[in-house]
């Protein structure tokens, strides 16, 4: 059989993305539902991108709305981190506002107008119940998609004692490992975290989720994260991405303008030339695991610290000297076939 019959025979991949849309997360949404490699059993909503996860829930329903697939079951899921402090939960909070509304739009969709219509219908099963009935459904076949705080997941990991057996793989857009410009200080690029000077955004809003997803026993295989280091390789202008979604009607047209305000604010307020494609870089990894290179890490969480609550640290010592590795982390990726994977999806959801 030739390689092309063996790919085009082979079974799409079964993924539940938990998100908190989230311009990037709406673009991700639409490359895995578009991606005929694809079968997406189901969108859990977390926290995050709004501090209130109902807005997170009927964002996502509003995405598979104008994609055309609003028969996709939405789960809501966990509307706070999992443990935090009351001081920090309220600096979470306050931190979580400023950042939403300024990055994401006051509706957390890049306030296009007309705004898209669209309400999630409540329902008694949680994200984190979702997740693991559906793991039980079909052992060894779910890759589950982390676009927000770890949070859901943890919680699933709580209810069912063997998720990690069941699940076939994680892949996180979270952390960031060091600083994308090296050595270099004050330019835009050049910290660690884009959330504070230490931490990455999903994993700063709930750290202690995200330390107990990494140490509940993946292979790191199983376990992959997309960090800064690998989404700021995916920069954008504006102009490109208006013209990948120019052909794809009312969707294209939506996204193009969500990216308009989120672009306008990395350029203007942040200062940097271009914008990268954070969430959909983990949809792609899921989906097409070959246009990445990769290498297996020792990480761990922060969870105290003041200035570096929420940071990933790597143990890069000596081999004698370091825990066993325990993530897999994504190192470089073919930037054009994330295009042109962004591009297929987005028009074929459209000509659907
Ligand atoms: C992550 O934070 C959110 O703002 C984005 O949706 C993405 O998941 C990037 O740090
Ligand atoms: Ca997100």
């Amino acid at each position: 059989m030739s390689e092309l019959t063996a790919q085009s025979a082979a079974p799409p991949t079964k993924l539940i993305i938990d998100t908190d849309p989230g311009i990037d997360d709406a673009l991700a949404i639409c490359l895995a539902l578009g991606d005929p490699k694809a079968d997406v059993l189901a969108l859990t909503t977390v926290f995050g991108n709004s501090p209130d996860v109902r807005i997170m829930s009927d964002n996502a329903q509003k995405v598979l709305n104008i994609a055309k697939r609003s028969t996709v079951p939405i789960r809501e899921g966990a509307a706070t981190p999992l443990v935090t402090s009351s001081s920090r939960a309220s600096y979470i909070s306050e931190c979580m506002k400023a950042q939403s509304v300024m990055i994401h739009g006051s509706d957390g969709l890049g306030d296009v107008q007309p705004s898209l219509p669209g309400k999630w219908t409540p329902c008694d099963e949680s994200a984190a119940e979702c997740i693991v009935r559906l793991a039980r459904a079909h052992p060894g076949e779910v890759t589950l998609v982390m676009l927000g705080p770890l949070t859901n997941l943890a919680l699933a990991l709580m209810i069912c004692s063997n998720l990690t057996e069941l699940l076939k793989q994680v892949v996180v857009m979270g952390g960031a490992l060091f600083s994308p410009r090296g050595n270099e200080i004050n330019t835009p690029d050049s910290n660690r975290g884009n959330v504070t000077s230490s931490a990455e955004a999903n994993i700063y809003k709930d750290p202690f989720s995200a330390r107990k997803v990494i140490k509940a026993g993946f292979e790191p295989d199983r376990l992959v994260f997309v960090t800064l280091d690998l989404t700021t390789q995916t920069n954008y202008e504006c102009s490109q991405i208006r013209d990948m979604l120019a052909a794809a009607g009312p969707l294209g047209r939506f996204l193009g303008s969500a990216h308009e305000h989120y672009v306008d604010v990395y350029v203007n307020r942040f200062g940097r030339g271009k914008v990268p494609f954070h969430d959909s870089c983990a949809v792609f990894y899921a989906l097409s695991g070959g246009s990445f290179t990769t290498s297996d890490v020792s990480m761990d969480i922060e969870t105290r610290g003041e200035l570096c609550f929420g940071m990933t640290v790597v143990d890069g010592r000596a081999p004698a000297l370091r825990g066993p590795a325990n993530v897999r982390v994504c190192t470089g990726i073919v930037v054009d076939d994330l295009y042109g994977s962004i591009q297929r999806s987005v028009n074929a959801l459209n000509n659907a």
